[in-house]
């Protein structure tokens, strides 16, 4: 398997055809994220490996169609995969896509661990792999890392969560609430490196408020490992949620304020469990419980358009997109990616190069601002509810 390098198509137009491809105004329109091949040649024909981990999650179906429209809209031929987040089905589809002799893989995995022996392989071949928004860990053949700045997420999703209480006030500044107020923690999938990121992030803003007495968790559950939800599954969520409900919560007399969950599907499940299993109303203004998210799934949008969920992270998917394509084309020009972070993101063998992306708090009043006038969502998909 080779790579062919021919230098027709100016690196400049590649990206342009590329960035257009992947539709929306906002996307890639941040000049950070240019550069890349810039002034070096393209390659031409080659075919790019994009394995993503689920179609059950809108974002990573977002995430591969704009991964897979950058690439082609720069020369390149994809193939890619969605593995129903299930580990055997994912290291198939890179197996087959390191036999078929791809020129370079994108990979976003189910676990971040069960992929030693597919990027041995890939090494052997030649195959230079990115990591796709989570890290691959114990493996020295990762090349780069592409991804958000996954601390960063869990301090604003505990710092979301301190709005809503009235904590803090939306620009960081203190509230007048002093609680004590009830909280229950959720974490992401132990398997996925991001989950420890997301809580060890929101732990640095919770915290000092639990230890001042600003907040308490009734269930006592304050550990990841009590905390977490294997792959991330909405359902589990909710039926946790039930059982901290039927478990600390009922009696009646303990009221349950907060709820920190890191992804928009777990925020449904537990919203479910808390309109039913736990009888509080509708809405936030009428006595529900604030629930954080993440990804700004459209069902969720609609919720906090609703007063329902107070609010999600926003990771703009066409940006992380276009760090791909861009971190793609520099490994296939021959060259290495540019990489903002060297530090943070030690995969057990080595510290892997990565570009980290930032994300923004989304509460109701910036909707507009944020996923409409950015064009991530229409106002017609926020109203809705769909996609
Ligand atoms: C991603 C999140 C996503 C979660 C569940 C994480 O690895 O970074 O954006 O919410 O997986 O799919």
């Amino acid at each position: 398997m080779s790579t062919k390098k021919f230098a027709a198509v100016a690196a400049g137009l590649t990206l342009a055809m590329g960035l257009a491809a992947c539709g929306g105004e906002g996307a890639g329109s941040d000049p950070d994220t240019d550069g890349g091949s810039e002034g070096g040649e393209a390659v031409e024909g080659g075919t790019i490996g994009v394995s993503m981990p689920t179609q059950t999650s809108e974002r990573w179906i977002a995430d591969g169609n704009a991964v897979q429209a950058g690439l082609e809209g720069a020369g390149y031929d994809v193939d890619l995969q969605f593995a129903n987040d299930d580990i055997p089905t994912q290291s198939q589809q890179i197996d087959q896509m390191i036999t078929q002799g791809v020129d370079l893989l994108i990979v976003a995995a189910i676990d971040g661990t069960a992929l030693t022996g597919q990027l041995d392989a890939a090494a052997t071949a030649g195959i230079p792999v990115i990591a796709y928004d989570r890290l691959i860990n114990d493996s020295e053949n990762v090349d780069f890392y592409v991804t958000f700045d996954n601390f960063e997420v869990g301090v604003q999703q505990a710092t979301s969560m301190l709005v809503g209480l009235g904590v803090l006030n939306e620009d960081g500044s203190e509230g007048d609430a002093e609680g004590p107020f009830n909280v229950e923690l959720f974490a992401g999938s132990p398997d996925d490196n991001n989950a420890t990121f997301f809580w060890d992030g929101a732990m640095s803003v919770l915290e000092p408020y639990m230890e001042d007495g600003t907040l308490e968790v009734p269930s006592g559950q304050t550990d990841f490992e009590q905390a977490a939800i294997l792959r991330w599954q909405q359902e589990t969520a909710q039926r946790r949620m039930e059982d901290l409900l039927t478990s600390a919560y009922s009696g009646g007399d303990t009221e349950l304020h907060g709820v920190l969950s890191p992804y928009d599907g777990l925020s449904r499940g537990i919203i479910t469990a808390l309109q039913g299993t736990g009888g509080y109303p509708a809405t936030i203004e009428e006595g529900l419980p604030v629930v954080t998210g993440q990804d700004a799934e459209i069902a969720s949008v609609k919720l906090i358009a609703d007063g329902t969920q107070f609010a999600t992270i926003f990771k703009d998917t066409r940006k992380l997109a276009d760090q791909a394509v861009i971190s793609a084309e520099s490994f296939l020009a021959g060259d290495e990616p540019e990489a903002n972070d060297t530090e943070s993101y030690d995969n057990g063998v080595k510290i892997v190069p990565s570009y980290l992306l930032e994300s923004d708090i989304v509460y109701e009043s910036n909707i507009q601002e944020l996923l409409v006038d950015s064009g991530y969502w229409t106002e017609e998909q926020v109203e809705s509810g769909q996609a």
